[in-house]
């Protein structure tokens, strides 16, 4: 099958990275689907060899693309955060992927967490003074504007109306009564406009208790950057562990190409020993195409992967069983 909008650069990266992607990709072409990649090399690995992160011409090159589909990236040689910001979070935030989508499905829940992608701890602001001394003062701010508040939660709105209709807000409205009040008032103006949607608030500390204990209560949650980032591993452990959690970073006006990879890391203590699995890759391949607009093969691997989520062997084994059910 052949179809406009199919041009995917694909970033393997560090550790499993490329051997979860390198199944994906088999199983994207086992559905049918044929895209248009190409491949780059970028991550740990590459720093290390010629200090370089993320390019400003690999950026603009992946403005003509329609989609990133990225394994993992990390390296214990490198300090943590360098790649972290320099490559990650800079993806996001200069191809403005204001929307990081995670589903979570196991036998007795259903949800996705739309987690604000742009803002909030994750926008660098803050600073430090008098370091390394017994007075060093280090602030962090949470940065929390109209526009970015009102745009994700108007997204988790859509989510919720193609769903069951039920959206949560997770914030911390008790104690962040800056940001929270923000959040707060914008969810109430955009729920006057979904009347058919079935709106809640839950502290998130509270959500945490019911993560564990009643994740069934949950359709689409949505949040801000950092409790979305705690409360999507805790997801991924109720729902049969970090291995099957995937994960969309959107720009849904599609002004620039989104950025699919799965929530894991990249595990280097297990790297090359086809150990990893690879099903939250695949199903971050899935949610690719989807957005890409072939729903139906996409529909068609999810449903494969999520009757493969118990299945054991190596990364290739674990892939072929997944193309079986296909
Ligand atoms: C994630 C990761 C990233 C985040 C790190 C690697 C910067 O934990 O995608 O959840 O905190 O967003
Ligand atoms: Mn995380």
């Amino acid at each position: 099958m052949t179809q406009e909008g199919n041009k995917v650069a694909v970033v393997g990266g560090d550790g499993i990275g490329p051997e979860v992607i390198a199944e994906g990709l088999r199983v994207i072409s086992a559905a049918g689907i044929s895209l248009q990649t190409k491949s780059f090399n970028l991550g740990g690995a590459r720093y290390l060899e010629d200090e370089t992160i993320l390019p400003d011409e690999i950026l603009e090159e992946w403005r003509a693309f329609d989609a990133i589909y990225l394994g993992a990236v990390g390296d214990p040689r490198v300090t943590p955060g360098v790649i972290e910001r320099g490559l990650l979070l800079k993806m996001r935030f200069e191809l403005d992927l204001y929307i990081n989508e995670r589903p979570f499905v196991a036998a007795d829940h259903n949800f996705v967490v739309i987690r604000e992608n742009t803002e909030g701890a994750y926008a660098g602001e803050g600073g430090v003074l008098r370091k390394g001394t017994p007075s060093e003062i280090a602030t962090q701010g949470s940065v929390n504007t109209r526009m970015g508040v009102e745009r994700c939660i108007r997204y988790a709105f859509e989510t919720a109306m193609k769903r069951r209709k039920h959206l949560t807000l997770v914030h911390k409205t008790n104690v962040l009564s800056f940001a929270g009040d923000l959040w707060q008032r914008t969810f109430d103006e955009l729920a006057t406009q979904y009347p058919e949607v079935v709106t809640d608030y839950n502290h998130v500390d509270a959500a945490c208790i019911y993560f564990v204990e009643d994740p069934a209560r949950y359709d689409v949650i949505v949040t801000d950057n950092l409790f979305g980032d705690i409360l999507t591993d805790l997801g991924g452990a109720v729902s049969g562990g970090v291995g099957l959690a995937a994960s969309a970073n959107l720009n849904p006006p599609r002004t620039s190409p989104s950025m699919f990879e799965p929530v894991h890391g990249s595990a280097p203590d297990i790297a090359g020993q086809s150990k990893a699995n690879p099903i939250a890759a695949i199903i971050s391949g899935a949610m690719m195409l989807d957005f890409l607009g072939f729903d139906q093969a996409a529909s068609k691997i999810k449903q494969a992967c999520h009757d493969c989520a118990s299945e054991q062997g190596s990364t290739t084994q674990i892939a072929d069983a997944v193309i079986a059910k296909l």
